[in-house]
């Protein structure tokens, strides 16, 4: 049997997640796409961590090492920040490797530019898991973008706030104590700035933009705030209210305008938004013939995030499959 020779980059919640995943699914996997999963090597930056990693597989250091691995199928990059992320995707691509990422940061900045650069090298790039974690809010939008036209989005797309305001609320945990419980569950970035101020899901909701209609907003235009600045007595003078606080994206497509922002808002209980609880997204499409989609589920974690890599995996690999029949059958 054949064998799908897979590398990852970072080796953190989301790349030991796929790791473990690729592991304990790979009858599954082997179902699906009639081929042995192969992990072959992991980039790593600190040789000194202990891991729990086959020793057969290449741990490194260094993306050379990867980058130059005969007849690589996959990469999944789940380092952080801009950097090095982008040099690496860019070189993959260019050698005919498929990439899938959960690295928002990077995406919301330098996406456009990947997609171009994996069209015009006949490879796929999946970016499912960049944003609202296991929820399908990637594919859901491109089947959507079919036939209607998308007007609205409104949603909570980062997990680490919703979870701190669902702690703050529903155990009096300090604001502090529930941060450190979300960075405890792998829910919080190593540095949490951008999910306490309201940053990551403002790249997240530009990957969605740019997905419906190919343009972001001015950057420097849309409201961004975080939770950071909310307090326990005015979250508890919102429930006594029957209100809560949600921090909720949102993005209204109107006549090639946009209009962007990313805040806490407080929500009265017959709002969509309201009882969405801990790491918990959910996402609100308005599309023209379809009316109003929500999906809902875990938008960080390990095991979430790493189901809608390799969803994005399996696709790219038989959709890659039925191209390569395609092409023999033209031949032929
Ligand atoms: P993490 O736990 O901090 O792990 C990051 C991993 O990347 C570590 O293994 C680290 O190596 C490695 N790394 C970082 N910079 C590197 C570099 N320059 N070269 C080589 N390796 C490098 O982060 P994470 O939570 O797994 O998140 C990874 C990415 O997925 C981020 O972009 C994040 O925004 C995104 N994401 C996270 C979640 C989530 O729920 N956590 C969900 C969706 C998307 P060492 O182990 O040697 O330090
Ligand atoms: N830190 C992010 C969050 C991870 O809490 O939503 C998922 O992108």
């Amino acid at each position: 049997m054949s064998v799908i020779k897979v590398a990852l980059l970072g080796f953190g919640t989301v790349g030991e997640g796929v790791y473990s995943a690729i592991q304990s699914h790979q009858a599954q996997l082997r179902k699906l796409l009639g081929k042995e999963v192969r992990i072959v090597a992991i980039l790593i930056r600190d040789q000194t961590k202990e891991r729990m990693i086959d020793a057969n597989i290449l741990v490194t250091t260094n993306f050379e090492d990867i980058i130059e691995i005969p007849d690589l199928d996959v990469i999944f990059e789940a380092i952080v920040g801009e950097e090095p992320g982008r040099s690496y995707l860019l070189q993959a691509i260019e050698k005919g490797i498929h990439v899938v990422t959960a690295n928002k940061e990077m995406f919301a900045n330098h996406g456009h530019e990947l997609i171009q650069r994996a069209q015009e090298n006949e490879v796929n790039i999946g970016f499912e898991a960049t944003t609202a974690g296991g929820v399908p809010i990637i594919r859901t939008i491109k089947q959507l973008l079919q036939v209607n036209q998308i007007t609205k989005i409104q949603g909570i797309l980062n997990g680490t706030s919703n979870f701190i305001l669902t702690e703050m609320r529903e155990r009096k945990l300090s604001f502090a104590d529930a941060l450190q419980l979300a960075q405890n569950k792998g829910y919080a970035e190593a540095d949490p700035t951008n999910d306490i101020s309201g940053i990551d899901a403002f790249y997240k909701l530009m990957i969605l933009s740019q997905l419906v209609i190919n343009q972001q907003p001015n950057w420097s235009e849309v409201i961004i705030d975080g939770i950071k600045s909310i307090t326990q007595e005015q979250i508890e003078q919102a429930e006594k209210r029957g209100q809560r606080f949600k921090h909720i994206a949102e993005i209204s497509f109107n006549d090639h305008s946009l209009v962007a922002s990313v805040q806490p808002i407080i929500v009265d209980s017959n709002h969509p938004l309201y009882s969405i609880e801990g790491v918990e997204n959910a996402i609100a499409v308005e599309a023209s013939l379809v009316g109003k989609i929500t999906l809902q589920g875990p938008g960080a974690g390990k095991f979430a995030t790493a189901s809608a890599m390799i969803e994005d995996f399996v696709d790219i690999i038989q959709h890659s499959a039925t191209k390569k029949r395609r092409e023999y059958q033209s031949i032929k």
